[in-house]
């Protein structure tokens, strides 16, 4: 029996605490879960065994973990990071994925820089080129610059070498903790979007039809879209979601789904282009997605297909809700369109779909040899297609007034 978790969000066994310690958290814990309104107990689940997407190795803090998402669902693998190039290819090949969790992995890329043997004087210099390193391996969300250079700005008034390692990591173990509170406002907020849908429909399911995978995942735990899934389920709200498969990489056929079955939740993959059919048939209730970044108008860009899910939403009536931390708004951009730079990455994530035959993963050829592809990575839904924003402080209009008044200090 486990008693509680590590930073890590490893847990703790019961065998490995002193009886008095025990039964101590198995008395709070037993309290929390008999109040669940005062505390959102979740617990992202991995074969029944609680985990985060990214996590310092408490044995040899020389070492960032992380769960390789190219290998899931197939293969439940933890890769570990010694460098900030590999952190840089992590991101770049998308072993780790989505918005915040590219953040979080920039801060600890940051951090290995620290621990890399520089003189002291070249130290500064070797971080900014770091920074600049990682912030160049994907370009549309803007949790990964704003994260690392957040976290420069504090390192560069460091001078002491030992210090700047240990205030690294803890700007990097901070970047973490506030990432998955944020998500757990976001649930609390969320949550009230799926109760009054419930409540319209009797107690009946809410459907609720997701893009990508907006999961923890892609966060450090919990999730955006998923908080206040997970929440509902919780308050014994019956929830089923449709999830996109999302092509080309196939994020909510691979990882949605497999995150969702490990916690239990009702779902159905569907291929991309069915959404606009069940809206019209009356089967979805409501659509959450992420953001990689949301402009201060609240345009919002996020996986390519999310803009189609926002017109079929509007033309059926359709609640479309944007579910975002603070972290992926970018403040000092109006216009989402012109002033997004979109990724394009490899044609052969278009021209070749991934799977899992014969015990191992495999590539195959969807398309004749020569066929000429094109990979956009993201799309962006202008405001007015989006019926609100779900941010960890709470829900708003997509429209530049009402998102200032939510983050004042963002204007000052
Ligand atoms: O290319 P990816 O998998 O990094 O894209 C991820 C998404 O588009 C997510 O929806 C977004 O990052 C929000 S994650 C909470």
């Amino acid at each position: 029996m486990w008693a509680g978790f590590t930073s890590q969000g490893k847990p703790i066994h019961s065998s490995e605490f002193d009886s008095g310690m025990n039964n101590m958290c198995l008395f709070i814990f037993v309290i929390l879960r008999q109040h669940r309104s005062l505390y959102v107990d979740f617990i992202m689940l991995v074969d029944g065994e609680h985990y985060q997407s990214i996590w310092l190795d408490e044995t040899d803090k020389r070492v960032v973990k992380v769960i390789d998402q190219q290998k899931l669902p197939f293969f439940f693998e933890i890769k570990e990071l010694r460098s900030v190039n590999d952190v840089f290819a992590a991101i770049k090949e998308m072993v780790v994925r989505g918005a915040p969790l590219i953040g979080a992995a920039g801060a600890f890329g940051i951090y290995l820089a620290t621990l890399e043997d520089k003189p002291a004087v070249d130290t500064h210099k070797h971080l900014r080129q770091s920074a600049d390193l990682l912030i160049s391996s994907r370009p549309t969300a803007v949790n990964l610059p704003l994260v690392v250079n957040s976290v420069l700005e504090r390192l560069m008034k460091i001078t002491n070498v030992n210090a700047l390692k240990e205030a690294a990591l803890d700007a990097a173990l901070e970047v973490c903790s506030n990432e998955v509170e944020r998500c757990r406002k976001i649930g609390e907020y969320g949550i009230e979007i799926i109760k009054d849908v419930s409540r319209r429909k009797n107690g009946g399911t809410v459907n609720i039809l997701t893009h990508c995978n907006a999961g923890w995942l892609a966060c450090v735990d919990i999730g955006t879209v998923t908080a206040p899934i997970y929440l509902a389920r919780e308050k014994g709200i019956p929830v089923h979601v449709w999830v996109d498969e999302t092509r080309p990489v196939n994020q909510g056929a691979r990882l949605t789904t497999w995150e969702l079955g490990q916690q239990g939740i009702k779902y159905t993959l569907i291929p991309d282009n069915t959404g606009g059919h069940l809206m019209q048939h009356g089967m979805v209730d409501l659509v959450l997605t992420g953001s990689d970044r949301t402009t201060r108008k609240g345009d919002t860009a996020n996986k390519i297909g999310t803009y189609l899910k926002a017109l079929a939403a509007r033309d059926n009536d359709i609640p479309f809700y944007v579910v975002l931390p603070e972290t992926s708004f970018d403040f000092s951009i109006s216009e989402g369109l012109a002033e997004t730079e979109i990724e394009e990455r490899e044609p052969d994530e278009v021209t070749h779909v991934t799977g899992f035959e014969g015990g191992e993963i495999r590539s195959v050829r969807i398309c004749p040899e020569d066929a000429c592809a094109a990979n956009w990575g993201f799309d962006v839904t202008p405001a007015g297609l989006i019926t609100g924003l779900i941010t960890d402080r709470g829900i708003c209009k997509a429209a530049e007034n009402d998102i200032v008044n939510m983050f004042p200090e963002k204007f000052r």
